[in-house]
C-alpha cells in the first residue's frame, strides 16, 4: 500500500519570474485553483493518506495558506457565505494530511527528498513534481495499482520530441511488459540529442522505495550542480532494484514555463 507522498516545493521558479520573485508558483491559479490544488487532489484520490511538503522560508506563504484558520473561523462567523464555509472546509481537509519540512538551500530534487528521511514509515511512497499536471486522468493512481500487482518502483513516462530530449530524465528499456508499461534498464538526467538511449521521458509521478534514502545520502551532484533524484534512482537500478516506466494516458501539462501554465488554464477549462 502507498500512503505517504513528497512534494517538492522549495524550487526556485526562475522559469516564471518576476512573479515567483515574491509569490510561490504553486500557489498561482490555474483555471481559478491553486496549481498545488490539483496535485492534491490527485493524491487524495489515489487514497494518500499523508503529504509531505518540502519547503524553504522563502516559501512560507505556503504553510500560511493552509493554516489561516483564525481569518476563515472570524470571517465565517461575520459572512455566514456558503461558498467561504465550503473553500475553508476543503483546506482543513488538505491542512490535516499536510507536514512541511524546510529544505532552505535548494540543492536539488534529491536533497528535497532525502529531507523527509525520517518521516516515510512504508517500504514505498509517492513523489510528485509540481510542475508537472497531468489532467484527465489519476496517473498517481494507476501507478499505484500497477505497484499493487508488481509490488515494485514505477515512474511516469511519455514519449518527447527529440528536439527537447536534453530538457528530461531519459529512459533506457530492457523488455516490454504490455502496451503502456516497460521495465527499466537505465535513466539518464538530461543527456543530449547524440547520447540519449531513447524519446522516452521522466514525468514527475515517482513509486520510489525507502531504500532510495541510503543512496541519497551519498549521491554526488549531477548535471548543473544539482542532485538529482534521476541519478540514486539509476544506481537503485544498477543494484539490481525493479523500476517500471509506465506511459500514463491523460494529457501532460508543464506549469513551471510561462506557456505552459497559460495553456494549462485554456485545457483545464475545456474540461
Ligand atoms: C525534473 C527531473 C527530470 C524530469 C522532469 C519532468 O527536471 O529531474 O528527470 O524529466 O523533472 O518534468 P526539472 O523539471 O526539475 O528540470
Amino acid at each position: 500500500m502507498i500512503r505517504q507522498a513528497i512534494i517538492p516545493l522549495a524550487g526556485l521558479g526562475t522559469r516564471l519570474l518576476p512573479i515567483t520573485s515574491v509569490f510561490p508558483k504553486e500557489l498561482l491559479l490555474i483555471n481559478g485553483k491553486p496549481g498545488i490544488e490539483y496535485i492534491l487532489d490527485e493524491c487524495i484520490d489515489a487514497g494518500i493518506k499523508e503529504i509531505v511538503f518540502i519547503i524553504s522560508k522563502k516559501k512560507e506563504l505556503i504553510k500560511r495558506y493552509f493554516n489561516n484558520d483564525q481569518f476563515y473561523q472570524k470571517i465565517i462567523k461575520k459572512k455566514k457565505d456558503s461558498r467561504l464555509k465550503n473553500e475553508y472546509k476543503k483546506i482543513l481537509k488538505y491542512k490535516n494530511m499536510i507536514r512541511f519540512v524546510y529544505q532552505n538551500n535548494p540543492k536539488g530534487t534529491g536533497d528535497a527528498v532525502l529531507k523527509a528521511k525520517n518521516i516515510i514509515k512504508d517500504k514505498f511512497f509517492l513523489m510528485l513534481l509540481p510542475d508537472d499536471l497531468i489532467i484527465k486522468r489519476n496517473c498517481s493512481k494507476d501507478m499505484v495499482s500497477l505497484h499493487n500487482k508488481k509490488k515494485c518502483s514505477i515512474m511516469a513516462s511519455m514519449i518527447v520530441s527529440k528536439k527537447t530530449i536534453s530538457r528530461w530524465g531519459i529512459y533506457s528499456k530492457k523488455s516490454l511488459i504490455d502496451k503502456k508499461n516497460f521495465y527499466i534498464k537505465d535513466v539518464i538526467e538530461k543527456p543530449s540529442i547524440k547520447t540519449a538511449p531513447s524519446n522516452n521521458a521522466v514525468i514527475g509521478r515517482y513509486i520510489l522505495p525507502k531504500k532510495i534514502f541510503s543512496k541519497l545520502n551519498k549521491q554526488k551532484k549531477g548535471k548543473g550542480g544539482e542532485i538529482h533524484i534521476t541519478d540514486a534512482i539509476r544506481n537503485l537500478i544498477r543494484d539490481g532494484e525493479l523500476f517500471i516506466g509506465h506511459t500514463f494516458k491523460g494529457k501532460y501539462l508543464d506549469c513551471g514555463t510561462m506557456n505552459g501554465y497559460i495553456k494549462s488554464s485554456q485545457e483545464i477549462s475545456k474540461i
